[in-house]
């Protein structure tokens, strides 16, 4: 077969960019899958141009000598941010095919792996460090003023809760994304439990002289909203986004939750604060794990980081949306919408 029929031939048969170059490695012939990844004006050009390996030329040689096999693996692209497995065999005298491999995704699946055990461990250690201290300290001081010691208790049972708090995220949060793709079963009569929700957490509002009030918008007041879903998760939400809604807001400010109906006929429940805002590069972060505007501030409060990346994947969940807008030293919004049961 000549070289000038192999992409004709072949190129359909993988999805994968399939190339033919020659000895000075300059691309010949380019499949579909290749002019996806690397743009439709790749033929004609040098392999370098596209694929960054600075032994290519020396695997080359090698390839086209020994006849055999050759696979390695590139740097990102430069003009495309990809990691790219590639394999040559030699066709002929001094033609070589090239298959190149997209390993991004799995690149970046790795590496969202990698980060995630790193920030458990890092979330783990910090509380765990000053627990196995204060326990040192205790005893190693036999005349510790029993005020000392108490103080020290204290700081202890919250690291100790911090850390059972963490492990209990991180449960719930796998336990979501185990069965995200399935819908929930149950019913819930969303207006009872947003009442309910706000009930119980109107004490804790007391104390930092907050309020949080309760209104329905939709023009069927009398009716009972209900979706199909998990009525804990659901309320784990709403939960979630009250006690942010709490930590983040001015003191003694009005936090409204609000419910209305969009024009797609879904519904809508908005929670609504008044505080120093969220700026707008922070805002498609937030329902990442572990990410915070102010880690400090948050860890202070005793916040782990996970609140709306749980918010998020229940949501997903139950094939609703999260939207999140904010003006600083304004009103911060946490729009949830919600498709209506319709058997
Ligand atoms: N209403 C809000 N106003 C301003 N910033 C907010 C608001 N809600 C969330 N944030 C920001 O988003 C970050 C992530 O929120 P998330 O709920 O995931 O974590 P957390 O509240 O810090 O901890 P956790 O919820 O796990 O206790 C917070 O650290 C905070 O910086
Ligand atoms: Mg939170």
């Amino acid at each position: 077969m000549y070289e000038k029929d192999l992409i004709k031939t072949f190129g359909s048969l993988v999805e994968d960019a399939l190339l033919v170059i020659s000895h000075d490695l300059i691309i010949k012939d380019a499949n579909a899958a290749s002019i996806r990844l690397l743009g439709d004006q790749v033929i004609g050009t040098d392999l370098n141009q596209q694929i960054v390996y600075s032994g290519l030329a020396e695997e080359l040689a090698a390839c086209i000598h020994s006849k055999k096999p050759i696979e390695f693996t590139t740097s990102p692209t430069r003009n495309h941010y990809r990691h790219i497995r590639a394999r040559m065999m030699s066709w002929g005298e001094d033609t070589v095919i090239v298959l190149l491999l997209d390993m991004t995704l799995q690149h970046n699946l790795e590496k969202m792996r990698r980060d995630f055990v790193a920030n458990v461990s890092h979330e783990l250690r910090s509380p765990l460090t000053s627990l196995i201290g204060f326990v040192e300290t205790i005893q190693n001081s036999p005349d510790m003023e029993l005020s000392v010691r108490e103080r020290f208790l204290n700081i202890m049972d919250e690291e100790a809760k911090r850390m059972s708090r963490l492990i209990d995220d991180l449960m719930s949060l796998s336990k979501v994304e185990v069965d995200e793709h399935l819908v929930p079963e149950g019913r819930v009569f969303v207006k009872s439990l947003l009442q309910s929700t706000v009930n119980a957490m109107s004490n804790r509002a007391l104390k930092t002289g907050h309020d949080i009030r309760f209104r329905d918008h939709r023009a069927q007041q009398n009716s009972e909203p209900v979706i199909r879903g998990g009525n804990d998760e659901i309320m784990e939400v709403f939960q979630n986004l009250l006690d942010n809604a709490l930590k983040y807001s001015f003191p003694s400010s009005i936090i409204n939750v609000e419910m209305h109906d969009n024009e797609q006929g879904q519904l809508v429940i908005n929670v609504i604060n008044q505080g120093e805002g969220i700026k707008e590069k922070h805002i498609p972060r937030l329902t990442e794990r572990f990410y915070r505007v102010d880690k400090g501030r948050s860890r202070q409060m005793g916040g782990t980081g996970l609140g709306l990346a749980i918010v998020k994947h229940i949501i997903n969940k139950h094939r609703g949306q999260l939207m999140i807008s904010s003006q600083l030293n304004k009103e911060t919004i946490f729009k949830v919408t919600l498709p209506y049961l319709t058997d």
